[in-house]
């Protein structure tokens, strides 16, 4: 397939480039673009053909719902009906930004997108260039992270030229993502909200605005993971080539711990990555990636560092372990899934 690609500066937007995506989109054709989360594989979410597309481009099970994403909150009530007041709490509140909503659908949403359920997951995207494109677009676009399935989401622009390329028929290329996690993902269909995916906005930021929410007690625990709320939470995920293993314990027994497996690889000819903060690179022998110093860093390097494991050719890969306050939560459980639950004692 031949794609056509825009570069697009966020502060300087190029308005015609726009219009050439745009145009694309509102053809029922597929196209890639940046959101302040991830970047996103979109088309029309009201025409079957083109949503379609997204899963054929991602290879991805189409029994896994869509996110739709709204230029304008007003544009929640063409898609979704019975919209109670937690819900527009919540929009009132965080939108646009990075949270997701899952509401009853309208039929005018076609069981493709909302992957055969009667609910439908809608967010209105911050990022300036999602917003200009889903705007001239002029119809909701249905848009999951814009990976392979099974691979870490892109939040560079380098990341989706490479895996995506040939797979749609356009690719803005908008820089880097700055959250780098997911949308939160809420159900605010059931009477006490429930998160059914982590992310950046956290459970008690939302908890300040509409008081207790559930957290989907499936997502704690490999064996439970079968039975996610979030059909998308089930599958394999965030996988690089290599093997990822999080080890677990504090600063001193996690350094030993790592040098001396790094040292028992080297033995065998593998070569090992390590992903930790910044505070502790100089403290490991092998690959060191640094996911920075605070947990705002780390979500957003996560999916970066676990590409480029890939790209130095790494066979094992070591995580540090991180707090699951705030954005840890989210942090912790793409990092869990990208190492299959394997976790090491120090
Ligand atoms: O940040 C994001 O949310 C990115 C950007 C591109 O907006 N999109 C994204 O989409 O991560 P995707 O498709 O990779 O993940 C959507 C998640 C999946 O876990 C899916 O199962 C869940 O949301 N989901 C979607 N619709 C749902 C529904 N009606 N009920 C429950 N879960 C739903
Ligand atoms: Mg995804």
């Amino acid at each position: 397939m031949n794609t056509i690609i825009s570069k697009i500066d966020i502060n300087d937007i190029d308005k015609n480039e726009i219009k050439k995506q745009s145009k694309l989109l509102a053809e029922g054709k597929t196209v890639i673009f940046p959101t302040e989360t991830v970047y996103g594989l979109g088309a029309n979410a009201l025409d079957e053909d083109a949503v379609k597309k997204i899963y054929e481009a991602k290879g991805r099970p189409s029994d896994n719902p869509l996110i739709v994403h709204i230029y304008d909150k007003e544009d929640v009530y063409n898609l979704a009906k019975n919209i109670n007041e937690k819900a527009e709490l919540i929009m009132n509140k965080f939108w646009p930004g990075p949270i997701t909503v899952i509401l009853n659908k309208k039929d005018v949403v076609p069981y493709r997108t909302s992957g055969g359920l009667e609910t439908v997951a809608v967010r209105m995207p911050s990022h300036l260039i999602a917003r200009e494109i889903i705007k001239e677009a002029g119809v909701p676009i249905a848009a999951p992270s814009a990976n392979i399935s099974g691979r870490p989401s892109p939040t560079k622009a380098d990341h989706v030229y490479e895996e995506m390329k040939g797979r749609v028929s356009g690719i803005v290329l908008g820089g880097d993502c700055n959250f780098g996690l997911e949308s939160t993902v809420l159900d605010v269909t059931t009477e006490t909200p429930m998160i059914l995916r982590p992310g950046s906005i956290t459970k008690e930021e939302l908890e300040d605005v509409i008081g207790t929410v559930l957290i989907d007690p499936s997502l704690e625990k490999k064996e439970d993971n079968k039975k996610a709320k979030a059909p998308g939470m089930k599958y394999t995920h965030y996988s690089p080539d290599a093997d990822v293993y999080i080890v677990s314990g504090n600063r001193e027994d996690t350094i030993k711990k790592i040098n001396s497996l790094v040292a028992e690889n080297n033995e065998k000819g593998l070569k090992t990555g390590i992903m930790c903060l910044e505070e502790n690179k100089n403290s490991y022998n092998g690959e060191v990636v640094s996911l920075g110093s605070t947990l705002e860093e780390v979500g957003s390097n996560l999916f970066d560092a676990l590409r480029q494991m890939d790209k130095m050719n790494i066979d094992i890969v070591y995580s540090e372990e991180f707090s699951t306050s705030g954005v840890g939560q989210a942090i912790m459980n793409r990092l869990l899934k990208s190492a299959g639950y394997k976790i090491i004692k120090a």
